[in-house]
């Protein structure tokens, strides 16, 4: 089968590298993709939310499985646009519908599917610009620090923690006011602050049955000891220690069960994968937020310990018999550890020349901001490389991590040392 993925980092590089090896897949194509998906695909060069050139593409090279790999397709309804065209419906979308990926293009709409279904979450409340002093008051009732969460997509900055009320008074009328977060800000759910150590947990679904993969953390500021702004992310690790068999029991029983339930009594069509990020408070799991997708970098350490033919159980979320799949998980730990531009989260420079890939043999290297030029491969983006290891504890796995590092050069890269310090 022909196979297009939607997406340009380390995430759709990972799940291209574990399709490829698919005796099923015959072609791939990564729409816009990276100098790292054109050693295992063709890549096209169209814009993930350009739905009619996208169709054009999926008609002219028969395409018959579309994998999304970020939000903002998903949230603009791309499954939708498929499945509601009769040149089109016969391609398998991986990826929810609209409507369901309102879990993670609107917080209250999460946080109302959380307490519809009973799945533990923060306390919270939602409000506009018209009961701005409603929101006040209802700061005043909390103990810092505050959490502002802006209701829709804001590439990932719309929340925001403040330890002081005054601050978190000001921040609140320049979201809902002054639009701080554009008509992301028009809506703004103020909950409570969890308190506990953060854990990923997805899971792949065909809307009734489901999988769950591989558990990761990620470390989303620049700095070491996770100080600083926040990034897309700079390293992961899979599994979590602290995931034991008794917490995962806890999170599948009254969060992946519940969850999956819900889509089908809210008559929600989900066949994609479930990003679950929870706070541990006190050992007990609570869920943060629901992404649509998988997240980047984590992806690109769930992904490498799936054993199991990546695109057979795709097969089985598209013809809803997920159940007669089995998943197999390598027991083996994965990290991989970000390179980045000098500079990034903020200001940049680009068009560095990448060398010493080709001198990496103990790590899989998977591109995220690369493009090629000519026989080079050049940054093209903050995030450069996502560098992945195994090996029989985290610990070991992140020092084949560094090993490799050590071997590739860019002008100003920028990595952590610290990956999974915490744990
Ligand atoms: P989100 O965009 O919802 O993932 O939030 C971004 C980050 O803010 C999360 O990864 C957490 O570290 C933090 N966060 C979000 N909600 C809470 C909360 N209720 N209590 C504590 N930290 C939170
Ligand atoms: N690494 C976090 C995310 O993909 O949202």
């Amino acid at each position: 089968m022909n196979i297009l993925i939607l997406g340009s980092g380390g995430r759709e590089h990972a799940i291209g590298w574990k399709l490829s090896q698919s005796p099923k897949v015959s072609k791939l194509f990564i729409a816009p993709g990276n100098a790292g998906t054109k050693s295992i695909g063709e890549n096209i060069d169209v814009s993930v939310n350009d739905f009619e050139s996208i169709s054009e593409v999926v008609l002219k090279n028969n395409i018959e499985m579309v994998i999304v790999g970020p939000e903002d397709p998903l949230v603009k309804g791309v499954y939708d646009y498929f499945a509601n065209d009769e040149k089109l419906k016969h391609v398998a979308v991986i990826g929810p519908s609209k409507a369901a990926a309102e879990l993670e293009g609107s917080k209250e709409f999460a946080k109302e599917f959380m307490m519809r279904h009973n799945i533990p979450t923060a306390a919270y409340k939602s409000f506009t610009v018209d009961t701005l002093e409603d929101g006040y008051s209802f700061l005043e009732t909390l103990t810092p620090p505050f959490v502002l969460k802006a209701d829709g997509l804001a590439a990932g900055k719309g929340v925001l923690i403040l330890e002081d009320i005054n601050e978190a008074k000001l921040e609140l009328k320049a979201m809902l006011a002054d639009s701080k977060f554009g008509a992301a800000s028009q809506k703004v759910v103020i909950e409570e602050f969890l308190d506990g150590i953060e854990l990923s947990v997805f899971v792949l679904t065909d809307g009734t049955n489901y999988k769950i993969l591989p558990n990761a953390k990620d470390y989303k500021r620049i700095g070491e000891g996770d100080k600083g702004l926040n990034t897309g992310g700079m390293g992961a690790v899979s599994p979590v220690p602290f995931a034991d068999e008794v917490l995962l029991k806890k999170v599948e029983e009254r969060i992946v069960k519940p969850t999956i339930n819900g889509f089908t009594k809210d008559g929600l069509i989900y066949k994609g994968f479930v990003f679950i990020g929870l706070i541990m408070v006190n050992n007990e799991p609570l869920v943060i937020e629901y992404n649509v997708r998988m997240g980047d970098p984590e992806t690109e350490v769930v992904i490498p310990r799936i054993k199991s033919d990546l695109f057979d159980l795709f097969e089985g979320v598209a013809n809803e018999n997920l159940d007669t799949k089995e998943i197999e998980i390598d027991q083996r730990s994965a990290c991989t550890v970000m390179m980045v531009s000098g500079g990034y989260p903020k200001a940049y420079e680009k068009g560095k020349v990448i060398l010493g890939l080709n001198n990496v043999d103990d790590s899989i290297v998977f591109h995220a901001g690369t493009k090629s030029e000519g026989d080079k491969i050049i940054t093209a983006g903050g995030r450069v490389l996502a560098v992945t290891s195994y090996a029989d504890s985290f610990k070991e796995a992140l020092k084949e991590s560094y090993k490799s590092i050590d071997k590739i050069r860019f002008d100003k890269h920028n990595y952590r040392t610290d990956i999974g310090f915490d744990l």
